[in-house]
Formats: structure tokens, sequence, C-alpha cells
């Protein structure tokens, strides 16, 4: 099988590129030097030239307070890239596996959020990302959207790195407590991908780990997991002011992913446990 994942270099992409040589499969794990999603022309050529079966699409812009700023930068990597994307695999027969976000939500839910929810960004970055998922869906291609949520894994800069460095040199930290969702490890994520697009039940899937938590209660599980004596104390969204909102609970339902792929993701503690066993 060959398969295409596009922003390889990124904490996700990586973590794809290994799932599926693990499996066996010739994988092109391309940069965005070697395939930038936004040059059209490149993009067909591309798909064209290689045939995949399969593309993952790990490309994004994901600074989520730097696209309040360069909103179109932003629409372009995350809107046109897509359809972009999405075109090419329709008219070459590849199958999209597109990753989407759990900031497409307002976060004034008060219980896990369904796939038939209606989406409502309240920042640039989940308005981009909602525009990826719509440019797939309209282009009639074979496609899966996965959203995820508070990725953490090798590779890339993420909050369980962060918090873990902070709490080496500090004695007390103040993390946000009013902020609630999955944390997601990219390696139970990128199995699940690829399970996903073998079943072939083409669709929208929310894809985290299991269970729900806030920044603050993930800090002191990493403090704790580390072994340490800092101090985290919880705090308000107020209290670190961002440029871009974020969603006070973004938690998603997985269902029907049981039904397709035979599982749930595991708990995000347990993900949590595995990731820091690699890195400490
Ligand atoms: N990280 C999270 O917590 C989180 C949460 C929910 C959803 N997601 C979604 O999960 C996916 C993967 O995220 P991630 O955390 O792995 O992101 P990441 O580490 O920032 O990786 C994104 C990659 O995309 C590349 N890229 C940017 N513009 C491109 C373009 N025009 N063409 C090709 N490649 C381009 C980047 O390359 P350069 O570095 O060279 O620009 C980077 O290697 C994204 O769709 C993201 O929206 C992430």
């Amino acid at each position: 099988m060959i398969v295409l994942v596009t922003g390889a270099r990124g904490m996700l992409g990586g973590q794809v590129v290994l799932e599926y040589q693990k499996r066996g499969a010739e994988v092109y794990g391309l940069s965005r030097q070697e395939l930038d999603i936004t040059n059209c022309e490149q993009t067909y050529t591309t798909i064209k030239k290689i045939k995949p079966e399969i593309v993952i699409n790990c490309a994004a812009y994901t600074n989520v307070d730097g696209a309040e700023e360069e909103k179109e930068k932003a629409f372009l990597i995350n809107g046109l890239g897509p359809r972009y994307l999405s075109l090419a695999c329709r008219q070459f027969g590849s199958t999209l596996v597109h990753i989407s976000t759990d900031y497409i939500f307002n976060g004034q839910a008060n219980r896990p959020y369904q796939i038939y929810d209606t989406p409502c960004p309240i920042n640039v970055y989940g308005a981009s990302k909602l525009f990826g998922e719509a440019a797939v869906r309209e282009t009639g291609g074979r496609f899966f959207i996965a959203r995820t949520s508070w990725l953490f894994g090798p590779g890339g800069k993420n909050f369980i790195d962060t918090i873990l460095s902070l709490a080496r040199q500090k004695d007390e930290l103040n993390v946000v407590n009013d902020q609630q969702g999955s944390p997601t490890y990219t390696v139970d994520l990128a199995g699940a991908l690829a399970d996903l697009a073998a079943s072939k039940i083409y669709g929208t899937y929310h894809t985290t780990n299991n269970g729900a938590a806030t920044w603050y209660g993930l800090a002191k599980k990493v403090v704790a997991t580390a072994g340490l004596k800092t101090v985290v104390n919880p705090c308000g969204t107020k209290d670190f002011p961002r440029p871009a909102p974020r969603p006070a609970y973004s938690v998603m339902n997985p269902f029907p992913l049981k039904k397709v792929i035979g599982y749930n993701l595991p708990d995000w503690e347990d993900a949590v446990e595995r990731y820091m066993k690699e890195i400490i």
C-alpha cells in the first residue's frame, strides 16, 4: 500500500509516518519544503506521480494565537490547502484523511460534543479549520475528517514537555483550570487514523484519548508521574490573557469510532504515563 503524509515534519505527521512504516506500507512523508499544500499545481503533480491509496493531511497552520493576526495565512493553509488536496485525491483515486480540531466548537456545551453537533468556532484558527472541513466535504471524494485535541508526543512542542521543563526549574506553577479537553497521544492517534483509513467507512470522527482534563489536571499528572515536588496551583484563563479565546469545554464523544475500528482510544492518563516513560 502506498501512503502519502503531508506535514510529515510536524508532531503528528512524524508519528503517522512511523505508524505506516510499522505496518509495512510504502510511505512518502513529505515536509512543507517537499509538498506545499497551498500550491495547487504541486499538490496535483505530487499525487499524480506517487499515486497513493491514502493521503493523510497532517499539514496545518497550528499557531492558535498567531492566526488572529495572520488570518489569511491560516485560511490558506487550513482551508484552501485541504481543498487542493481533496480535489487532487478525487482526481487520482486516493482516500483523504484530513485532521481537524476540537476548536471548531464554541466550548459552551455541558456534555461531550457529538460528531453531529453544530460547530461554531470562537477563534480564527477554529474558523480556518472548519473551512477546511467544509472544503473536504464539498469536493465529493472519499474522505475521513478526524477531529482531535490537545496533542502531545515526540517531535513537537507540546504542553507536557513545557510543564516538565518548568517543573524542574520552579517550586510552584500556576496552571489554567477553567478549560477542559481531552489530551491525546500522537502514537495512539496515528494507530487509530490508520485503522480508520483501513475501514473504508468514510466520514467524520472524533479521535481523542478517553476522558477529560483541565490544563491544571494535566499538569498535576505530569508532575506526579515525574515524581517532582513542584506545587501546581489552579488559576483562571483570565490570569493568562492570550490573543485568541479558547473554548472552555471541548471534550468530544468518540461515537461511532468503536463501531468502526473496534475500540476507543485509551484513557489520557494511561497515554501520559506511556509518553513520559519514553521521555524521562
Ligand atoms: N497540536 C494540537 O494540540 C492539535 C489539537 C487539535 C488538532 N490538531 C491538528 O492536528 C494536525 C497536526 O498538528 P500538529 O500538532 O502535528 O502540528 P505541527 O506540529 O505544527 O505540524 C504541522 C506541520 O504542517 C507543516 N505545514 C505548514 N504549512 C504547510 C503547507 N502549506 N504545506 C505543507 N505543510 C505545511 C508545518 O511545517 P513548518 O513547520 O515547516 O511550517 C508542520 O511540519 C493539524 O491538522 C492540527 O490542526 C492539533
